[in-house]
């Protein structure tokens, strides 16, 4: 008979999406079915594990149901953590204290599910390991809805946060329709993404035979010129009267200051030192009722976006879970320092495989939206982002609705304060 193995523990971090439990579950599930003896889950990721704080999963996926209702559930079901460890020459005693308690639980891989901050913490960890003579194994699961990680040709919860986004767009400018107002109409709407523009270039995916789509797309990859963009929104009105911008959070004007902070409102910054971005469509629609007085609104999509569990894309849904037991095989199989990548084949039909990466090539980088696939003008993206993208919101996972409204996996305590 095979020798049972010791146990798994897996933790969610970073900002959370609609498809990062159904990487957990894939983690889970690859687990026991390669012979491990516990899957213990990180509450609220390593800075929860510092505190003790873990879960046995056995507890909470008991059923088939279970996996489903969580690939189905939105946010962290662990919950997440924006937590940046110490260097490792800066605070070892860190390092020791989480050692100690991966040692306590008898852990032999660790997966980590999260965007670059989290690869940053797979990378210290993976080094420590190495430092210490540790056999534990820690591998990277990739997941952020900002599509920014370096070396995949995509990541897990961007394809459905792109799917909602561009549906909201749609729904968004045949409402402005609906009325007609003396001075015309101007909808802004701000997408998240913070220094990527993928999120804000999936606005395109709402054109089609139906509809036109937004008048105009910025993403924080070009710098914003305030004088060009009215300039835009008065050449637009005089030929229509509705008119819906897509603007991503981070855009900043050519002496990088966001536009968010023109009005110098405070705003929050993480440990890592990221400020919370809101406001630029709201700057943006006064700075438009202003000069042109015409109706304004500034709809920001928000957590939505994320955790929009209703609009999930099947293909999302689905790669999620295969990354999670891409990253749970790997470990199993003695990678360490690793990150899962996806790798496309083909387009059309959409193909897709996972393989191995080195974290140390992916933590802290940024992926950009290249150039070339936003158009000349900057104020929308090329053909190419949209074949890019489509294939990534295509399939939809049914939620499975109790009185009229999505179920989700509930865990005890989620809701407790720290
Ligand atoms: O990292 C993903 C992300 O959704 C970014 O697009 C966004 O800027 C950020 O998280 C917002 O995070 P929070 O909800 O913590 O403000």
């Amino acid at each position: 008979m095979q020798k049972k193995k010791r146990n798994v523990i897996v933790g969610q971090s970073g900002g959370p999406t609609a498809a990062i439990n159904s990487s957990l579950a894939g983690v889970y599930r690859t687990a026991i079915d390669r012979g491990y003896t516990k899957v213990y889950g990180m509450i609220h990721g390593v800075q929860g594990l510092m505190e003790g704080r873990y879960v046995d999963l056995s507890e909470h996926i008991q059923t088939g149901l279970d996996a489903e209702l969580l690939k189905r559930t939105p946010a962290a079901y662990l919950g997440s953590c924006r937590f940046k460890l110490p260097e490792i020459f800066e605070d070892k005693a860190v390092y020791e204290k989480i050692f100690e308690i991966l040692d306590k639980l008898a852990i032999d891989c660790f997966i980590y599910i999260g965007g670059n901050d989290s690869m940053d913490t797979i990378k210290k960890l993976s080094d420590y390991a190495i430092i210490s003579g540790s056999t534990v194994r820690f591998v990277g699961c990739p997941k952020t809805i900002d599509n920014d990680l370096a070396l995949t040709d995509h990541t897990p919860g961007y394809g459905s946060a792109a799917k909602y986004i561009g549906t909201s767009v749609k729904e968004i400018i045949r409402d402005g329709w609906s009325l007609e107002t003396e001075k015309g109409q101007v909808i802004i709407v701000e997408i998240m993404g913070r220094n990527a523009g993928w999120l804000t270039g999936a606005a395109a995916l709402s054109k089609g035979e139906d509809c036109d789509g937004p008048d105009a797309i910025y993403l924080p990859e070009l710098p914003f010129d305030l004088e060009k963009f009215i300039k835009k929104i008065k050449g637009i009105l005089a030929k229509k009267p509705n008119v819906v911008v897509a603007v991503s959070e981070g855009v900043k004007t050519k002496d990088g200051k966001y536009v968010s902070d023109l009005d110098d409102s405070p705003d929050y910054v993480d440990a890592f030192g990221h400020k919370q971005l809101t406001g630029a469509a709201r700057y943006l629609a006064s700075y438009v009722s202003r000069e042109i007085g015409c109706k304004t609104r500034a709809i920001e999509l928000s957590t939505l976006q994320r955790a929009a569990s209703h609009c999930t894309s099947r293909v999302d849904i689905l790669e999620a879970y295969e990354v999670g037991g891409a990253a749970m095989k790997a470990a199993d199989e003695g990678d360490t320092g690793k990150m899962v990548v996806i790798q496309r084949l083909s387009d059309d039909p959409y193909q897709a495989g996972t393989e191995v990466k080195d974290v140390h090539k992916i933590a802290n980088d940024e992926r950009l939206v290249p150039r070339e696939w936003i158009t000349k003008d900057g104020t929308f993206v090329t053909d190419e982002f949209i074949t890019y993208v489509r294939p990534l919101i295509q399939g939809d996972v049914a939620p499975i609705m109790v009185d009229g409204i999505p179920r989700h996996l509930y865990r005890p305590g989620f809701q407790d304060k720290l």
